[in-house]
């Protein structure tokens, strides 16, 4: 039988890449961390100096684009006209552009065709803002994480801290809500809670936890 396709979407600091990864690797499943993608491409964007202010500039460099996914259990790895980008694309200044080159249409049009790519044969876990509502509209099971504001600020604090970089809350905080409302109120696939989806607060959960309820959801509708 065809193993499912698992999406899970929801806002920055819900939990989504380590409920994701977790779940993948406890499943066997493909774990596909398509904000990675996205964040590439703001990588080339920012290096080659285009106008992030020029939705038409950023899809013809989308196109120009070689792109690789290597799926990992640890992350997606992501390698861009040859060269392995991985661990460029989480600096604070690509997060904080990676929203910008994230609403072009013509850049998300070749992302959702690579995305689509990895999880054509089913038995994949993946996350970002648009996976239950447009990549894999037909998914099997679809999860809506999401959490307060303060909670998602604060996560994000103490995995930047761990990496060794100082945070101010507050400031994070902001950062935070202003990537929210970009990403929810732009015209192309905004993040919405997608039809069918489960929604869940991670708010006062921990990541067992939200590991747990996601596979019991999946294990709910295979059976096993
Ligand atoms: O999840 P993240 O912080 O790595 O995502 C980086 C940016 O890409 C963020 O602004 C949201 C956007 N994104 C998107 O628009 N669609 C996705 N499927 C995944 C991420």
């Amino acid at each position: 039988m065809r193993k499912p396709v698992v999406t899970i979407d929801g806002p920055a600091g819900s939990g989504k890449s380590t409920t994701a990864k977790m779940v993948a690797r406890k499943l066997g499943y493909t774990y596909l961390d398509t904000g990675a993608m996205y964040r590439a491409m703001t990588v080339k964007a920012l290096k080659t100096g285009v106008d992030l202010d020029d939705p038409d500039a950023l899809a013809r460099q989308a196109r120009e684009t070689d792109m690789a996914i290597r799926p990992d259990p640890d992350g997606t790895r992501v390698i861009l006209d040859g060269i392995d980008v991985t661990d460029e694309i989480r600096t604070p200044a690509v997060t904080q552009a990676s929203s910008i080159i994230a609403a072009a249409e013509g850049v998300r049009k070749r992302m959702v065709e690579l995305q689509r790519q990895v999880g054509a044969g089913g038995g994949i876990v993946a996350e970002g803002r648009d996976m239950g509502s447009v990549v894999f509209k037909d998914a099997e099971i679809k999860i809506y994480l999401d959490a307060s504001l303060g909670c998602r600020a604060l996560r994000r604090k103490k995995e930047l801290e761990a990496a060794g970089t100082a945070v101010d809350l507050e400031k994070m905080e902001k950062d935070i809500e202003s990537r929210d409302v970009y990403d929810s109120s732009r015209e192309h696939s905004p993040l919405i809670i997608p039809e069918g989806s489960i929604i869940v607060d991670t708010t006062e959960m921990t990541i067992e936890e939200q590991v747990e309820r996601v596979i019991q959801e999946v294990r709910k509708k295979t059976g096993e």
